[in-house]
């Protein structure tokens, strides 16, 4: 089976009690075509999953077994049973099932679970902070069956979406495996292990009957500065592009879960300045439609060669225009130039960004091209403006059909038609054991040694002190979207679960007591042989992380914008104390990006970039000690200094770097 717009191939899709057997197709190849027609593919470079790793091809037979068979061929122009029930179902519908179907709402924002029927709603969310009580997988099981048997009462019993931010594992849910956060992916270089990390946490969105993720992210962050640089695979459009073609197909590769790439279009190419609170997170993309083309569009023409069901516009601007008000990317480029055939999402509350009240909001965003919009509350205005806005000719018929087409086409080929009742149920899957060692995998691959004298590996003999509060946090190693929107911190492992990277150590030496812990790095005893210092960002997500100096002494109140404390001041104090002991030092990094260490080098004998591994820490432990080797190559550049910032190999943008895009050693 081709990973993504390879030659032509037979594969199934089942719809009720009938297999379809359908082609599949490169762009442009006629029949079964998911890109562009023939000589309109723009200037957006196609991808090449076949690329390289490690000087070596990657094999498409080191692909997951089934990964993204159906979804591949099914967005293609070979599905009639498909077309034709979308077709039934809209004939069928009255304009109040239609608008309802456009809705993605907060939960929490239903006045009662019968809205869902009250008002034909679509889809549903919880926001970033927002779990069942108490947050366990059988209590987000029971609140989201209870929501989409709502829908099964409906007239046309029409499929409820669900959506949850999945980003890196289910991980807003407690006790779930979470697994690397996107930059570190990016560094793995390894398709076919973020298509294994995507069929995993779909795994664990579906045992709790959730049905669409908000991932991967398709975002191409130029500017290390941006609160969301963690989220993104790279600064290079082509490692995006395989990552992001590989965890569509891992997402969807077995029935009844939506990847969502988001955010359609530059949200990783905006200016700092003009960002939330003067950030660069939201900001405005001041550059070139050429630029666009070739940095920022070629991952989402992956994600829709992949077989995207959905994806998620973004709430930055190009040149001064909100991309949520664009028709030309979201219109003639997306949907017409790529012939992408799913349906469009609106960021979440983006289109209150939008001028005017809140009925020209509307009509600004659905004539622009967006299907679905993501709300905080407010559904049922949201549709009575718009049915207004039809009835007196603002927003035409055809455009509320085509959205419902593009919707209730994702939900028919991602099965969601054809579930059966209780959804979900697979609870053992959440945290198995076996999704863990992927991320245990994952984590091996991920993390980059920057710097090793010889101090790496360490002997399981040795008597090391850890350092540094990073050093027993599992939400410190997981970052935002952990939990709750920002992430959490805490001592040890209670709420997320999983083992810090001292209980990995302890673990993985020849005795637990060899290793001990030194949360200020003060205590230090005798015959210590090694001491391994681990610095951190606090968590964060979005704005809140964005920063004019990616720096640990960066301790000035206006480090971020918004007030977050990304940098609390620790870190110096804990590199001082170490070092006055005398002994060889690892440095261990767990941050979102390349944070400036330049001054520091020279106390270190080894240096690791970890970025926010997630749940497993033992897979750092298994690195320092040499259980595994390391073979992460950096998906950013690193920066000396922040005047030169952004810092991008793609743009050839800051000067040199303290470390260039790519760089990795190993260890014997
Ligand atoms: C973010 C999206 C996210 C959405 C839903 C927004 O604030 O920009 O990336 O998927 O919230 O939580």
């Amino acid at each position: 089976m081709p990973f993504g717009g390879g030659p032509c191939t037979i594969a199934s899709i089942t719809l009720g009690a009938t297999v379809f057997l359908v082609s599949c197709g490169q762009s442009g190849d006629g029949a079964g075509s998911l890109g562009a027609p023939d000589g309109e593919t723009g200037d957006a470079a196609s991808v090449d999953v076949t690329a390289e790793r490690d000087g070596g091809p990657m094999s498409q037979d080191a692909l997951p077994l089934g990964v993204g068979e159906a979804q591949t061929d099914a967005l293609g122009a070979d599905t009639p049973a498909i077309e034709m029930r979308v077709t039934q179902l809209l004939a069928a519908m009255t304009l109040d099932e239609k608008i309802g179907q456009m809705v993605m709402v907060d939960y929490g924002a239903l006045a009662s679970p019968s809205d869902v029927t009250t008002y034909f709603l679509g889809a549903l969310l919880p926001t970033g902070d927002e779990a069942p009580s108490p947050n366990t997988p059988s209590t987000w099981l029971g609140m989201v069956d209870t929501l989409r048997r709502q829908a099964l009462s409906t007239r046309l019993r029409i499929p409820l979406l669900f959506g949850i931010d999945a980003v890196h594992g289910n991980a807003k849910v407690a006790g779930a495996t979470v697994f690397p956060h996107a930059i570190g992916l990016g560094c793995t270089r390894d398709p076919a292990l973020v298509a294994q990390v995507a069929q995993a946490t779909a795994a664990e969105v579906r045992a709790l009957g959730l049905s669409m993720t908000f991932s991967p992210d398709s975002d191409v962050g130029q500017d290390e500065r941006w609160g969301r640089t963690y989220e993104s695979f790279s600064e290079d459009p082509g490692v995006v592009s395989q990552m992001v073609a590989a965890a569509v197909q891992g997402f969807q590769g077995a029935p009844g879960l939506l990847a969502c790439p988001k955010h359609v279009l530059g949200a990783g190419g905006t200016a700092w300045g003009t960002g939330v609170m003067g950030g660069i997170d939201q900001g405005n993309a001041v550059i070139s439609e050429a630029e666009m083309r070739s940095v920022h569009l070629p991952p989402f023409q992956a994600a829709i060669e992949a077989g995207a069901l959905t994806m998620m516009v973004s709430y930055s601007s190009w040149q001064g225009t909100k991309v949520s008000a664009s028709a030309h990317w979201l219109t003639d480029v997306i949907k017409g130039e790529l012939g992408y055939r799913g349906f469009l999402l609106s960021d979440f509350d983006a289109i209150k960004q939008l001028g005017g009240d809140s009925p020209r909001q509307a009509a600004t965003a659905i004539n622009a091209g967006l299907d679905m919009i993501m709300m905080s509350s407010g559904h049922a205005g949201f549709i009575a403006d718009v049915k207004t806005l039809v009835q007196n000719g603002t927003i035409a018929a055809s455009r509320i059909d085509d959205a419902v087409a593009r919707i209730l086409r994702a939900k028919l080929i991602a099965g969601l038609f054809d579930e059966a009742e209780p959804y979900g149920g697979a609870l053992g899957d959440v945290g198995s054991s076996a999704h863990r060692q992927i991320a245990r995998q994952a984590v091996h691959e991920s993390a980059v040694l920057l710097k090793n004298d010889g101090v790496l590996p360490l002997s399981k003999s040795a008597r090391v002190v850890l350092a540094g509060p990073g050093a027993n946090d599992v939400g410190v190693q997981s970052g935002g979207w952990t939990l709750g929107w920002q992430g959490v911190t805490q001592t040890g492992a209670t709420a997320i679960g999983g083992t810090t990277l001292l209980t990995g150590m302890q673990n993985a030496a020849t005795s637990s007591s060899l290793v001990t812990y030194s949360w200020d790095g003060s205590t230090v005893p005798a015959d210590t042989s090694v001491g391994v210092v681990v610095l951190y960002e606090n968590p964060y997500a979005e704005y809140e992380g964005d920063t004019d100096d990616p720096s640990f002494t960066n301790t000035s109140s206006a480090q971020n914008p918004s007030g977050h404390t990304i940098y609390d001041g620790l870190a110096a104090g804990v590199v001082s104390r170490m070092a006055a002991a005398n002994i060889p030092l690892v440095l261990v990094l767990l941050t979102g990006r390349p944070v400036r260490i330049e001054s520091w080098l020279p106390h270190f004998g080894a240096v690791v970039a970890a970025w926010l591994p997630g749940s497993e820490g033992e897979g750092l432990a298994d690195l320092l000690y040499g259980d595994a080797k390391f073979v992460g190559k950096l998906s950013k550049s690193w920066p000396h200094d922040s005047t030169i910032l952004p810092l991008s190999s793609t743009l050839n943008a800051g000067g040199p770097p303290l470390f260039a895009f790519g760089v990795g050693l190993t260890t014997p």
